[in-house]
């Protein structure tokens, strides 16, 4: 990629594309301490209210930085490698963690261990590239004090607060408002398929566990999707086209919200899976296109389901699972109350969070 000049016009060449860079695009970048305020790197002026007919009056190459007196009086320098960061419209931190497809064979990944100054080291930003692979990271002897959890998840970003609270404890109650709340054994499923937004990310932190039972489980809901495709495009289409209904009422409020199972990007890339059967409703199509909707349904739900794809793990006192909301199911075994006490406690952040942390520390340590 290179830089260059013909006739007060600038052009991106990229070896087998020339192509011009707009005189506003380079004028709306200008950095000088005029224009921009070095500590929050936020322009001091208003982009939308100077002329649309800028141009370039004069324009050279020194030193890596270009040179260039606008025709609105305003002369700067731009140094050509900051402005290079821009040609890619891509997110180039977190679209440069490639996913890594896994089901039951998955061998035993790292687990991360809390420490002191944990949110601010090197092992985070290892940690959230992890997170970035995998969907799920496990970082053990993290405190139990005074819901810890907060703490954690406010240190990484902000806790998403919901209807179920800051944060909420995951126990066998009297008088459950969700199935979580008891000691049933829950199947395969996304959080919160109902809200708009879907909480990005779930932390469930282990504080008590003296059950045989309760064991975690989690499925990749990417490589389900990967698959399906594969092994039957018909399924895949219809889950992936038809958006369904998901609704969660209790005494104080009824949250809907409308969502294909298999949600994809505009490219058709996988975005999102949504999945809690109990929460569905499918809207009322042409018979034949129901029943091609509930055969595939049907399918999806028997590979979220099958041992091909989950694995299970216990969660120990302070161990404390991150796990992506739009790309893993989770569920758990049931327990026997008879036996002791499981209690965990959870809570939601979102994307902006790790992502901005990710960036952060990848800034800080140069990497
Ligand atoms: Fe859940």
């Amino acid at each position: 990629m290179k830089i260059q000049l013909i006739k007060n016009k600038v052009y991106l060449n990229n070896g087998s594309l020339k192509k011009e860079i707009h005189p506003f695009w380079l004028r709306e970048r200008i950095d000088d301490e005029k224009f921009l305020d070095k500590g929050t790197q936020q322009r001091l002026f208003d982009p939308t209210s100077l002329d649309s007919e800028i141009s370039i009056d004069k324009v050279c190459i020194n030193d890596n930085f270009l040179e260039i007196n606008f025709n609105d009086g305003v002369s700067s320098k731009l140094d050509i490698s900051k402005l290079a960061l821009e040609f890619s419209n891509e997110d180039t931190v977190i679209k440069s963690i490639t996913k890594v497809k896994w089901d039951s064979s998955l061998k035993e990944i790292k687990n991360f261990e809390y420490l002191e100054n944990f949110f601010e080291s090197r092992e985070m930003y290892d940690l959230l590239v992890s997170f970035y692979k995998y969907g799920f990271v496990i970082i053990k002897n993290i405190p139990i004090n005074d819901n810890f959890i907060v703490n954690f998840a406010n240190s990484i970003g902000s806790v998403r607060r919901t209807n179920f609270g800051e944060y909420f404890d995951v126990k066998s109650k009297s008088d459950p408002n969700d199935l979580a709340y008891t000691s049933l054994g829950l199947t395969p499923h996304t959080d919160n398929p109902y809200r708009n937004p879907v909480p990005c990310i779930q932390l469930l932190h282990c504080i008590v566990s003296e059950v045989s039972g309760g064991l975690s489980t989690l499925v990749d809901g990417f490589t389900v999707t990967e698959d399906l495709k594969n092994e039957n495009l018909e399924f895949y289409k219809i889950l992936s086209e038809v958006k369904v209904r998901f609704k969660f009422i209790d005494k104080d409020v009824v949250l809907e919200d409308w969502s294909e199972l298999v949600k994809l990007n505009n490219d058709k890339t996988f975005k999102q899976v949504r999945f809690s059967p109990r929460l569905d409703y499918v809207p009322i199509l042409e018979k034949d296109q129901l029943d091609l909707y509930y055969r595939a349904r049907k399918k999806l739900s028997e590979m979220y389901n099958s041992n091909k794809y989950r694995i299970e793990f216990k969660l120990a006192p302070r161990d404390l699972i991150m796990m992506d909301n739009y790309r893993l199911l989770h569920g758990r075994t049931a327990y026997e109350t008879r036996e002791g006490n499981r209690y965990l406690q959870g809570c939601y952040i979102d994307y902006d969070s790790t992502e901005g942390k990710l960036r952060h520390l990848k800034r800080k340590f140069n990497l």
